[in-house]
C-alpha cells in the first residue's frame, strides 16, 4: 500500500530518531550528534552517528545511511509498510484509510513515476544517437565530463518525431499518463498531442527520494527568450516545493555540514563536478518558505550564492527580507557574493574551485545583509537621517517572529548604530578614545537603574500589556537584575506568542511554569507606593507617561555621561543616535525628577 507523503513526513517529524536508535545502540551525545557502535557491521570503535536535527543516521565505516523508517526496517526486518505502521502507531498518528479514490491516486502517481523514469532513460539514450550528437558536444563544450553527464542523467529531447511517445507506449504507458506527466501537450485545435520538450538538452529533476518528477530543458545556444523551460506542475511536481539536486545534496551535506544554494542547474552540476556536492537550486524562482525549511533540515546556515552585480544584490536583498520572518534560534542564511557577472559555473570554469570555496567562506550573515540594505554604502550624517535609519532597522527586526532572535537582532542593530556613528566622529579627528566600546557603555549607563525602578518598569508592563509594542525597544536596552531579567524574558516570549493578554493570563502563565515567586518579586506593594503609575489601577496613559519618564531619564543620563566623557558641550552632541529622544527627555526632566525622586535614588 502507498502512504501519503504527509504521513511519512509527520512520522519523521514526530519520532525522535535518537530515541528509536537507542533501543538498539548505546549512544553517546557529541554536540549535535550521537555516536555509537554501528548495528550494521562489526566494529570496535564507534563510527555510527545519528543526527537528530536532520533525521538521519550515517555510518562512516560501512556507509549505512537512512532515516527512522529505514532504521526500523533494517534492524527489525520489517517491510516498509510494516515499519510505517509501527512508527505511526508509536507516534499516535492515524494511518489514512485506503479509500478507493486514495488507492486510485496512489496508483496514478506510481504510474506517473514509471512514465517519468522511462522518459528520463529515453532522453539519456538520445544523447548517444547521431541526432543527439550536437547536444552531447554542447554539454562537453560547457566543461562537463561524461561521468558527470551520466551521474546527473542529462539527456536530449529531439526536435519532433514521435520517438518519445512510441518508446513510452512500448513500455506500457498510456497517452493520458504522458499528458498528465507533462511530457506531451495537447494543442487547442484538436490535433494530435506533441512533445513538450523539443530540441533541448534535458535536466531531470528528482524528488527527495531521487525519483524523476520533472525536467528542465535548455535550448542550445544563447536565445534570450525561454532559454530554459520546465515541466508544468503535475501530480508529482510542485515547483515551489522542489529543489534541484536535493536528494544528492542531502547525503553530501551530512558529511560537509554545508549546503549551497545556486540559481541554476548548470551551477549545481559544475559545483558537484568540482567537488562541492552539497549544492541545490530552486527552479527559476526565488526561494520559497517551503524550500528554506527544507534547506534547514540539512544545515543550520545554508549559503545562498548571488551574482555580485546590482541585480544580484537586489535579489539577495529580497531573499534576506523573506527569510527574516522565518528565522529560528540557530537557523539562518548566509550570502555569498560572486564577482560581478559570474555565476558559480562560470567562476569555477574561469578560476577553479579554489576561488569558489573562497567566495563561500567569505559568505556574510543575514544580519549584515539587512544592515546593508538599510544603511547603504554611506552612513547617514544628520540626526534625522540616523533616526530614520534606526527606525527602518527596527522595523525590519520586528518582522522576525521568533522573540529571542528578534531581541538579538534589535540589540545588534542598536549596538552597531552606536558604534558606527561613534567611529564616524572619531574619523573626523575628534578623540573618541574615552568611549571605546560605547555599545557597552550605553548598556551600562542605561542599565544603572536601581531595583525599585526595574520593578516599576516591569510592573507597568505586566499591568498594562497594551504598552508592549511601544516600549519593546526601550526594554531591550535596559539591564535588569538576574531574577527580574528572567521575568522580562518570559514576558517578551509571552508578548510574542499571544495578543489577548491581561494580568490574569500573565499570572496564569507564570504559575503554570511554577514561577509565581518570580512574579511576586516584581509586584511588590512597595513598588506601587513609590511608582503609582505601575499599579494595576493606574490608567494606560498614566503608565505610558511614567514609563516614558523613567526610561527617558536613563537616556538622558547616558547622554550626559557621554558628553562629559568627550569633554564637549551638550549642544555638540547633535550627532548621537537618538537626538530626538534626548530633547524629549530633557523637556521632561524636571517633571521626571519630581515624579521619581523617591524611587530612583
Ligand atoms: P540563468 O539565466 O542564470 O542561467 O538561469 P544559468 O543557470 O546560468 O544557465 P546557463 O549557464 O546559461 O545554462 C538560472 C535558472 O533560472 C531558470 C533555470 O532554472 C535556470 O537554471 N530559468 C532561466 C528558467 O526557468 N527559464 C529561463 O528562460 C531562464
Ligand atoms: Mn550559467
Amino acid at each position: 500500500m502507498a502512504f501519503p507523503n504527509r504521513l511519512l513526513e509527520d512520522i519523521r517529524a514526530r519520532t525522535g530518531l535518537a530515541d528509536v536508535v537507542s533501543k538498539r545502540v548505546r549512544l553517546t551525545r557529541k554536540g549535535r550528534e550521537h555516536t555509537g557502535l554501528c548495528p550494521f557491521h562489526n566494529e570496535k570503535s564507534p563510527s555510527f552517528t545519528v543526527n537528530e536535527e536532520k533525521g538521519f543516521y550515517h555510518c562512516f565505516g560501512c556507509g549505512a545511511h537512512g532515516d527512522v523508517i529505514s532504521f526500523v526496517m533494517n534492524t527489525s526486518g520489517l517491510s516498509f509498510p510494516e515499519a510505517v505502521e509501527q512508527l505511526a502507531n508509536d507516534a499516535g498518528l492515524d494511518i489514512p484509510v485506503e479509500t478507493p479514490e486514495a488507492r486510485e491516486q496512489a496508483q496514478r502517481q506510481a504510474g506517473l513515476h514509471e512514465v517519468m523514469e522511462a522518459a528520463c532513460a529515453w532522453y539519456e539514450a538520445q544523447l548517444r544517437t547521431p541526432a543527439g550528437r550536437a547536444a552531447l558536444d554542447y554539454l562537453r563544450g560547457r566543461g562537463l565530463r561524461d561521468e558527470t553527464i551520466r551521474r546527473f542523467r542529462l539527456g536530449f529531447a529531439p526536435d519532433g518525431g514521435g520517438g518519445l511517445q512510441a518508446a513510452l507506449t512500448a513500455a506500457g504507458a498510456s497517452a493520458v499518463s504522458m499528458l498528465e506527466a507533462g511530457l506531451l501537450r495537447r494543442p487547442d485545435d484538436g490535433r494530435a498531442p506533441y512533445p513538450f520538450f523539443r530540441d533541448r538538452v534535458m535536466f531531470p529533476i528528482t524528488d527527495r527520494q531521487g525519483r524523476v518528477i520533472a525536467f528542465g530543458g535548455r535550448m542550445m545556444g544563447d536565445a534570450k527568450a525561454a532559454k530554459y523551460i520546465n515541466s508544468p506542475d503535475t501530480a508529482l511536481f510542485d515547483k515551489g516545493r522542489t529543489l534541484y539536486n536535493y536528494a544528492n545534496a542531502r547525503k553530501a551535506s551530512f558529511e560537509s555540514g554545508q549546503i549551497v544554494v545556486t540559481e541554476g542547474y548548470m551551477d549545481v552540476i559544475a559545483l558537484s563536478q568540482a567537488g562541492i556536492e552539497s549544492a541545490v537550486a530552486p527552479l527559476g524562482t526565488a526561494l520559497t518558505e517551503d524550500q528554506i525549511r527544507a534547506l534547514w533540515q540539512l544545515a543550520p546556515e545554508p549559503v545562498l550564492c548571488f551574482d555580485g552585480d546590482t541585480a544580484g544584490q537586489r535579489a539577495a536583498g529580497r531573499g534576506a527580507e523573506r527569510a527574516l520572518q522565518l528565522l529560528q534560534p540557530g537557523k539562518s542564511l548566509r550570502f555569498a557574493m560572486l564577482p560581478a557577472g559570474d555565476d558559480p559555473d562560470s567562476l569555477v570554469a574561469r578560476q577553479g574551485v579554489g576561488a569558489m570555496r573562497q567566495v563561500l567562506e567569505a559568505a556574510r550573515p543575514l544580519s549584515d545583509i539587512v544592515w546593508d540594505i538599510e544603511a547603504g554604502a554611506v552612513a547617514p550624517d544628520t540626526p534625522e537621517r540616523r533616526a530614520d535609519l534606526q527606525a527602518r532597522l527596527m522595523k525590519r527586526a520586528y518582522t522576525i517572529t521568533d522573540a529571542t532572535v528578534q531581541e538579538y537582532y534589535r540589540a545588534m542593530f542598536r549596538e552597531r548604530l552606536w558604534t558606527t556613528f561613534r567611529s564616524k566622529r572619531g574619523g573626523q579627528g575628534r578623540a573618541a578614545a574615552p568611549n571605546r566600546g560605547s555599545g557597552n557603555s550605553l548598556r551600562r549607563n542605561l542599565g544603572g537603574m536601581n531595583r525599585r525602578a526595574q520593578q516599576a518598569v516591569l510592573a507597568a508592563m505586566i499591568n498594562h500589556p497594551a504598552l508592549r509594542d511601544e516600549f519593546a525597544e526601550a526594554l531591550g536596552a535596559l539591564t535588569f537584575d538576574p531574577d527580574l531579567d528572567k521575568v522580562l524574558q518570559r514576558l517578551q516570549n509571552l508578548f510574542a506568542e499571544r495578543i489577548d493578554l491581561d494580568l490574569a493570563a500573565i499570572k496564569a502563565h507564570f504559575s503554570q511554569g511554577g514561577d509565581e515567586r518570580l512574579l511576586d518579586g516584581v509586584l511588590e506593594r512597595q513598588v506601587y507606593v513609590l511608582a503609582p503609575f505601575a499599579a494595576p489601577d493606574a490608567t494606560v496613559e498614566g503608565a505610558r507617561e511614567g514609563l516614558g519618564h523613567l526610561i527617558g531619564r536613563r537616556v538622558q543620563e547616558r547622554l550626559k555621561n557621554e558628553v562629559a566623557a568627550l569633554g564637549r558641550t551638550a549642544a555638540e552632541s547633535a550627532s548621537v543616535e537618538d537626538e530626538a529622544r534626548v530633547f524629549a527627555a530633557r523637556r521632561d526632566a524636571i517633571e521626571s525628577d519630581r515624579l521619581l525622586a523617591d524611587i530612583d535614588e
